[in-house]
C-alpha cells in the first residue's frame, strides 16, 4: 500500500530558492560575457537545473545526460551506467554540470572523466547537495547549495525507488514513509 504521509522538511522550498539564486548570480559573475552550457544530469537534477537555469543571466545552452547507479537501492552500486549521452559538441565550451547530489562521488568522477574527453574550455560542477561524510572519491563542487548530513534525502528531484521526486522541498525518508 502506498503511504501518503508527507516526509519531514529537511531543506525548505524557500531556502532552496534563495541558495539557487545565489548560485545563479555567482555563475553569471564568473562567466560574464561568455556563453555557458548547462548540463543537467538526469534524472535527479531536472528540477534544480530548471530553477538554476532561470537564475543565470547569460546566454546558455541546455544539454542533458542520463546516468544511473542506484537502481532501486538506497546505496550507490558504484557501477555507473550512461543511459543517454549529450547530443551536441562540447569542445571549447564552458560546461557547468548540474547535479542534485554528490554522495560517494563515484557518479561525478565517472562523469568528469567522460566529459574531459569532450575537450570543454572549462568544466565546473554545480550540485544542490553534497553529503561529504560519505565521500569515496573527493570531488570539488564549484557551486554548492548545501552540505548535508548522512540522511537519505528525497524530493525536489531526488527519489527513493522512483518516488517522491515531485516534493517541492528536500525531505528525509523515515521508516514510516
Ligand atoms: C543520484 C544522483 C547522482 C548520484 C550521486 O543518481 O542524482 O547522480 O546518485 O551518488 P554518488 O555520488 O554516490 O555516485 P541516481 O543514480 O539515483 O539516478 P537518478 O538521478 O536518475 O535518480
Amino acid at each position: 500500500m502506498i503511504n501518503e504521509i508527507n516526509p519531514d522538511v529537511y531543506i525548505s522550498t524557500e531556502d532552496i530558492a534563495a541558495r539557487t539564486k545565489e548560485i545563479g548570480n555567482a555563475i553569471t559573475k564568473e562567466f560574464r560575457g561568455e556563453e555557458v552550457v548547462v548540463l543537467c544530469v538526469l534524472k535527479g537534477a531536472f528540477i534544480f537545473c530548471s530553477d538554476l537555469l532561470r537564475e543565470i543571466n547569460l546566454p546558455t545552452k541546455l544539454e542533458f545526460i542520463s546516468l544511473s547507479s542506484y537502481g532501486a537501492n538506497t546505496e550507490s552500486s558504484g557501477n555507473v551506467i550512461m543511459e543517454m549521452d549529450v547530443t551536441s559538441n562540447l569542445e571549447g565550451k564552458n560546461v557547468i554540470i548540474v547535479e542534485d547530489i554528490v554522495d560517494t562521488g563515484l557518479t561525478m568522477k565517472f562523469l568528469l572523466g567522460l566529459l574531459e574527453q569532450k575537450k570543454p574550455k572549462t568544466l565546473k560542477v554545480a550540485s544542490l547537495l553534497h553529503k561529504t561524510s560519505r565521500t569515496q572519491v573527493p570531488i570539488t563542487v564549484d557551486y554548492l547549495g548545501f552540505e548535508i548530513e548522512d540522511k537519505f534525502v528525497i524530493g525536489y528531484g531526488l527519489d527513493y525507488a522512483g518516488r517522491y521526486r515531485e516534493l517541492p522541498y528536500i525531505g528525509v525518508l523515515n521508516a514510516g514513509n
